[in-house]
This record gives structure tokens, sequence and C-alpha cells, in this order.
């Protein structure tokens, strides 16, 4: 991308190491180049020498990271002739698949959880004009369906099974990493189905010039460029939801529950992946408790006047624990991704709010006695 040229999406931007020829009609909405922001009143108050960053996914066209992976597995799908797209999803996924194929102009199918998805998420497939299906069944159920309709019916899936998926999202990793000018010591995620955590690790891998096996591309001889632009990666660092933590628990979990409805996921898809990153990169799993993720998301908007879904702010609850107990030790660079914009689920965030709106009379005494009672 020349300077002096208009931001025109990821797949431009990393054109030589994405799968797209010159020929390919790009279906982009401009995602991407999101913004890391370092954060100053969080570790200030933790009193530990971190850098702490988050990398604002939120800002993503349609409000969180699936944008990456959309727009790579819909120009994929649109090159190959395809007609239809499905996903199940927990939300996000359903919102990005929606919007990707209106700018597509092919059809959308989203399997939802009935009840179980944030508002905001509802409002974005529904207005983009997918056809939704909620099923009285949870997310896990949802993706079991999937695989078996698309053997059934001309649909191209594009849940992360989907390998173009995780290729538009390694894209992250190398905007830290031209960013910072290196890796990150550590990188800390929210984990559901685990695709994000592994196409992270692909894209630090491969701006490292190494391979992984947790690429479906690589195994060994990858036919995207690898040349190297720095020499490390980052350790990697996954925060499940304490309810829905089947890396915990070392085996799939049949019944998740959890506040952050993005990742109430059981049966990961990205499982064998997901322990490769783990392996590979010397990092581990934990799990926060809902509590613990509700605070973390009150104390970036509070502090930092960042806005996340609760599902985000796993990332953020589990790296405070693992600084301040010193699992991460100081002196660290630290990225946690924030996958989602807070508008997503307003009905979680007024519900944390215990202040009662002040009403006054629409007078200038009323509204002057409200501020100085409240300085
Ligand atoms: N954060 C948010 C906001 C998400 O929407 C998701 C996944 C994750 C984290 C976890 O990412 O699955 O790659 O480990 N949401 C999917 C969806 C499942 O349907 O929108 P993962």
């Amino acid at each position: 991308m020349s300077d002096n040229k208009r931001y025109t999406g990821l797949i431009d931007r990393y054109r030589n190491r994405l799968p797209v020829t010159d020929a390919t009609r790009l279906i982009s909405l401009g995602e991407g180049n999101t913004p890391l922001v370092k954060l100053e009143n969080i570790p200030a108050e933790l009193g530990k020498a971190v850098d702490l960053y988050i990398k604002y996914e939120g800002l993503n066209p349609t409000g969180s990271f699936k944008d990456r992976g959309m727009t790579m597995a819909v120009t994929q799908a649109v090159a190959e002739g395809s007609k239809a797209i499905i996903c199940a999803s927990t939300g996000n996924t359903s919102a990005a698949a929606a919007a990707y194929a209106a700018r597509a102009g092919i059809t959308a199918f989203v399997l939802i959880p009935e009840g179980k998805i944030a508002l905001g998420k509802l409002a974005q497939a529904m207005i983009h004009g997918a056809v939704v299906i909620q099923i009285r069944g949870n997310f896990d159920a949802g993706m079991a369906l999937v695989k078996e309709v698309a053997d059934h019916a001309p649909v191209t899936i594009v849940n992360s099974i989907n390998p173009y998926r995780l290729q538009g999202q390694k894209t992250a990793a190398f905007e830290i990493v031209d960013e910072l000018g290196k890796a990150p010591d550590f990188h800390c995620l929210p984990v559901g189905n685990a695709g994000n955590i592994t196409a992270h690790w692909i894209g630090y891998s491969e701006y490292a010039g190494q391979s992984t096996a947790a690429c479906a591309f690589c195994e060994g001889s990858c036919k995207f460029e690898h040349a190297a632009v720095t020499a490390g990666r980052p350790t990697m660092v996954g925060y499940q939801a304490a309810g829905s933590a089947p890396f915990m628990r070392g085996e799939m979990v049949d019944n998740p529950e959890t506040i952050a409805t993005a990742i109430r996921i059981g049966h990961p898809q990205s499982w064998d992946r997901a322990w490769s990153v783990q392996k590979e990169s010397g990092g581990w799993f934990d799990e926060c408790t809902d509590e613990e993720i509700l605070a973390a998301q009150k104390l970036l908007t509070s502090r930092e006047g960042i806005f996340c879904e609760p599902a985000s702010a796993t990332s953020v609850a589990g790296a405070l624990r693992d600084i301040r107990s010193g699992k991460i030790p100081e002196g660290s660079s630290v990225v946690c991704t924030l996958t989602g914009h807070g508008l997503k689920d307003p009905d979680t965030a007024i519900s944390q709010c215990d202040d009662e709106l002040l009403t006054v009379d629409a007078e200038l005494s009323a509204v002057k006695d409200a501020i100085l009672s409240n300085m």
C-alpha cells in the first residue's frame, strides 16, 4: 500500500501473503488496520512495569475481528462461484457473514442459538438480509448441523473451519508486528472455537519465517511468501470463560454457560490446532469467571475509555491476573485482543451500571442542582 493510496482493506494490504491473484474480485469493507492502543491508567494502578496494549478489533466494519476472516472467506467463495454461504454463530460471525454476503450479492444463511445472542448482533444479521435460522440448541449443535447440511446443499461454510477464514485473521498479527517493529512478548486472546488464537499464531509464525502445525496451508511447504520480517514470536495465552472452558478441562464440555455469549462454546472446532499453538509458543490456557470478565469490561470502559463486549474483556481479565501474579513478568510487552465492540451487547452493559439515571425537570435550576450534587 503506497502512502498516497486510500486504505482498501487487509487483502489488498497483505495480498502477497494471501491466497489471491491480481484478477481476484475482492469483497472488502475496508476491514483491518485497527488501533493498537497502549493502556495508561490500568497498568499505573496495577503498579507493574509492563507495556500493555489492546488491539481494538471492535473497530472493524461490523464491530468484530470476524471481518478479517470474512473478507477472505467470502472473496474465495465468490471466486469459486458460490451463490450462498452458511455459518453457525454466537452472533459476530453471523453479523459479518450477513454484511459481506450483502456486499458480494450472495445469500447468507446463519444458524444462531435461540435467545443466546446479543441484541446488536441479531440486529446486524437481520438488517443485512441474512436468512436467520434460530435453533433450539447451542452453538455446538448449530455447528454440527451446518457441517451436515453443507454436504446436502450448495452452500459454502464460512465458520473458521474454512481455512481461508484463518488466513484473513492472521493479518492482525502482521499489523501488530508492523506497528511495534517486533512481536510482543505475550499475546492474550479470548478463546471460544479457538480459530482466532490459531490464526494469530499462523501470522506471527509466517512473519518470523517459520511454518507451524497450526496452519492448514503450511503443513510443511506453504505456497505463500514466508519471508521473515522479524525474528521472534510471542507466547500465546488463551483465556476461556469458566463455564465454557474445554481447554482447561482437557475435554469437550456439553452444556457451556457464560454471560460472555460470544464464547459460549463447549466443542471448539480448532481443538488440535490450538493445542499446537500452546505447545509451539510455550503458552498456556486459563479461565476467568463471569464476575472477573464483567469487572475487566467495566475497568476498560471507566479507566481507559475503551468499550468492548464481555467475551473480549476475558483477555484483559486473564492478563491482569497473570501480570499481578508475575506469571507475565515485569518488563514484558503484552497485547490483548479486544475481539468485539461493546455496543454489540447493550443489555449486559446497562445491567452492569448500578447508578440510577437522573431525571429532572427541563429547567436551569434542576440541571444545575444535578451537576453540583454529583461533582
Ligand atoms: N470474542 C468474540 C467477540 C467472539 O465473537 C468470538 C467468537 C471469540 C472471541 C472467540 O473466537 O472462536 O476464534 O476462539 N465468536 C464466534 C461467532 C464463535 O460465532 O461469532 P474463536
